[in-house]
């Protein structure tokens, strides 16, 4: 390969340039470019300043993620990063794009920052689990102190040129569109003024106020002990109080034991795994077979909860919403549906009257299905019952033109039922969407049996243009998300009417890492949703499957959550974080008595054990069925769907890392008192047999 990094000399100017296409990433024949074409310079009498600069949309914005997981490959980072800084003549960095991770940490080794107006910085590696450990805890403090070193540190956030520059992370933001052109003028300065070399190495401003600087290191650890946070954090939080402490080599060393720590964490191994599941998961069989087709004008068929947050996603990614609704009235409530979401983003100040006016200019409300004509695809999102579905359909089917995708966004039904209506089969898909549409992150696409590769490809086209994560699952009741969602809701209910709480189970579910618990989250979502549902399965169950009738009970009295006010908490004047109410324990004692149940004495151990036990063995079953094509976008969907802590690497990473052996035992024993509930998935006790995990089964 050529050589990714050069050095020219021009008018006394050493420019070396990075040229890494794609995104100019630090691998390392980058960190060994710039390590010789810096000796160059240096050894090179005619040079009196140098230059880096990258060549394409961004300077580079971090390390080689082929690199991830492998042992480090010398020259490591921070030694290329100290060469840099070593250079005995000035080295200026010339900023444009992402400056981020790594990028960054090799720009505070230049002597002299100068950066575009749009270009953003950041330190986001606590997003893996880990820290800047390529010198970024040791220099970023030396010049910013601690609370601005720490918050960009722990949040990973990116922030742009006029905060770095506010913060002496960087010296000039420029106008010059050229910033090779900008950063040429600045060395000529420096050469012409002698400006002396300022190495952030030898800088101690940021440690001035030694009272201040410790007491925002206290608080900052406080505040972490009380969200909860992760060891990198906590590590982060030792670097930086070290930075102050050591001399700055002795603080490299430190912040070298303590990025190798990190690497040795779980939470490093989940966040890895999630960052690579998420680039997998969009990427199902059918897109490498078939081109997609572009979706610009989109149907969607009712405005209620659903309908509308689909539109408004889909404004959002610029494309042209025509929404039907059955009547009058109700077009007008989804008219309003879609308004209020926009009408708050102006009073939250993110956007004004005239950009509303523009994106409402894209929406076209109707009652007329034949105004659907036109469309490249329609989403129905009417009521959950199979024969509005159906008459849905079977409209459709008359109006749209040839060749337009159909698709639903059923939470559970069949869509091979809805397929098979329609003379056009090879167009139908399903297309489930979280609530709130528009901002929830997760879509699953159904592919049912007779969809085409196109239909499919361009499914994933259309979630990625929305800014989704895409997951494929198969047709089942409830897919894969519901479909699991459904064994451990009923684990947890089983453990509800044998003597747990739902506020003790919550708060454990917490405690794991979840933003909020199983029954908070059915109180969000409506209990009403699983009522329907039970009521719509009542008849196929088996009549030896154990049924709790608590949930029906509470649905009875009308507490359908936050939406009436009460369900499994109390919402006083529409709060949103409920209180618990004792009449819901005595309702739960109520049905124990009548089922004869003498309460257990859960620890909160068995409390998880066995919720995530249940979600392991029907995941297991999901994955078995092919439902889910592999174990990692089950991960996808329960961290972006259902809540599940990242750090946690979602169910099956989290399953490897207690071990398969430990969750199969715990299902064994629990099937002793309910052999019914409790059978263990035959792919489960295969891995297990086999002494391999759900990983081994990543490489589709
Ligand atoms: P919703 O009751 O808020 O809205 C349904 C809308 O469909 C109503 O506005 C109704 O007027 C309209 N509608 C009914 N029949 C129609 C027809 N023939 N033509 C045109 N419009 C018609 O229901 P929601 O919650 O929006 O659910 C819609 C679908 O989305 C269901 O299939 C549901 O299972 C699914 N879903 C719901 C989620 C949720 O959290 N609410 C999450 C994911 C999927």
């Amino acid at each position: 390969m050529t050589n990714p990094v050069t050095l020219s000399v021009k008018d006394h100017i050493g420019i070396i340039i990075i040229d890494n296409p794609p995104i100019n990433a630090l691998g390392i024949d980058v960190r060994k470019g710039l390590i010789s074409c810096i000796d160059e310079a240096d050894a090179n009498a005619d040079v009196k300043a140098v230059i880096i600069h990258a060549n394409g949309r961004t300077f580079p914005p971090g390390a080689d993620i082929t690199e991830f997981g492998k042992p480090p490959l010398e020259p490591h980072l921070v030694a290329t990063c100290s060469h840099v800084e070593n250079c005995s003549k000035p080295v200026i960095a010339a900023l444009h794009g992402t400056v981020l991770g790594g990028g960054f940490e090799i720009t505070l080794s230049a002597h002299f920052r100068i950066a575009m107006p749009k270009t953003k910085f950041g330190l986001p590696e606590v997003g893996l689990g880990i820290l800047p450990g390529a010198s970024g805890t040791q220099r970023v403090p030396r010049i910013t102190g601690a609370a601005a070193a720490l918050d960009m540190m722990i949040s990973g956030k990116p922030f742009n040129a006029k905060k770095a520059l506010g913060l002496g992370l960087i010296d000039k933001i420029t106008d010059n569109e050229n910033i090779l052109n900008a950063a040429i003028e600045y060395a000529q300065d420096i050469i012409s003024n002698n400006t002396p070399i300022n190495r952030v190495c030898d800088r101690t401003d940021g440690f001035a106020d030694a009272d201040k600087y410790a007491a925002e290191i206290a608080a900052t650890r406080a505040q972490l002990d009380k969200k909860g946070g992760l060891f990198c954090h906590y590590a982060i939080v030792d670097c930086v109080e070290t930075a102050a402490k050591l001399p700055f080599n002795k603080g490299l060393i430190y912040e070298r034991d303590k990025i190798m720590a990190c690497m040795r964490t779980d939470e490093h191994a989940a966040l890895v795994h999630v960052f690579f599941a998420e680039r997998k998961s969009p990427k199902p069989p059918e897109a490498k077979r078939a081109k997609p087709l572009d979706i610009a004008e989109l149907g969607i068929i009712g405005g209620g909860t659903m309908g509308a947050g689909i539109a408004v996603a889909a404004l959002n990614g610029g494309l042209n919403v025509t929404m039907v609704e059955r009547d009058e009235d109700s077009i007008k409530r989804g008219i309003k549906n879609v308004e209020k979401v926009y009408l708050r983003n102006i009073e939250k100040g993110r956007m004004n009257a005239d950009q509303m006016a523009a994106v409402m200019a894209r929406f076209s409300p109707t009652t007329n299905y034949n105004d659907l004509s036109q469309v490249d695809m329609v989403i129905e999102a009417v009521f959950e019952r199979m024969d509005v579905k159906k008459a849905v359909f079977t409209e459709l089917d008359k109006v749209l033109k040839p060749g337009a995708i159909l698709a639903s966004n059923t939470s559970y039904l069949n869509v091979n039922e809805l397929a098979a209506l329609t003379k056009r089969p090879a167009e139908v898909i399903g297309l489930h969407f979280f609530s709130p549409a528009n901002i929830m992150r997760l879509l699953e696409i159904v592919v049912p049996d007779n969809v085409s590769d196109q239909t499919v490809s361009t499914a994933f086209a259309f979630a990625k243009k929305l800014g989704k994560v895409a997951v494929r699952a198969g047709v089942c009741d409830g897919f894969i998300g519901n479909r699991i969602l459904g064994k451990y809701a009923q684990a947890a209910t089983n453990m509800m009417e044998d003597g747990a709480s739902p506020y003790r189970m919550d708060k454990v579910i917490r405690g794991f890492g979840y933003p909020i618990g199983v029954y908070q989250m059915f109180d969000l979502a409506g209990g009403d949703i699983g009522w329907d549902t039970r009521k719509r399965l009542a008849a196929t169950r088996d009549p030896a499957e154990r049924y709790v009738h608590i949930d029906d009970r509470i649905c009875e009295n009308g507490w359908f959550g936050q939406k009436t006010g009460r369900g499994y908490y109390i919402y006083e004047n529409g709060a949103r974080i409920g209180t618990e109410d004792p009449e819901i324990l005595a309702i739960i004692d109520k049905e124990r008595k009548i089922a004869g149940i003498t309460p257990h004495n859960f620890s909160d151990e068995e409390i998880m054990e066995t919720y995530m036990a249940a979600m392991i063995n029907e995941a297991a079953n999901v994955l078995h069925e092919g439902i889910a094509l592999r174990p990692s976008d089950i991960d996808v969907t329960f961290i972006y769907g259902y809540g599940f802590p990242r750090h946690k690497g979602g169910p099956m990473q989290y399953a490897d890392t207690i071990g398969l052996d430990k969750v199969l035992a715990t299902i064994e024993r629990l099937s002793q008192d309910d052999a019914n509930f409790w059978v263990a998935s035959p792919l489960l006790k295969q891995l297990v047999a086999d002494g391999k995990n759900f990983a081994s089964l990543n490489n589709v």
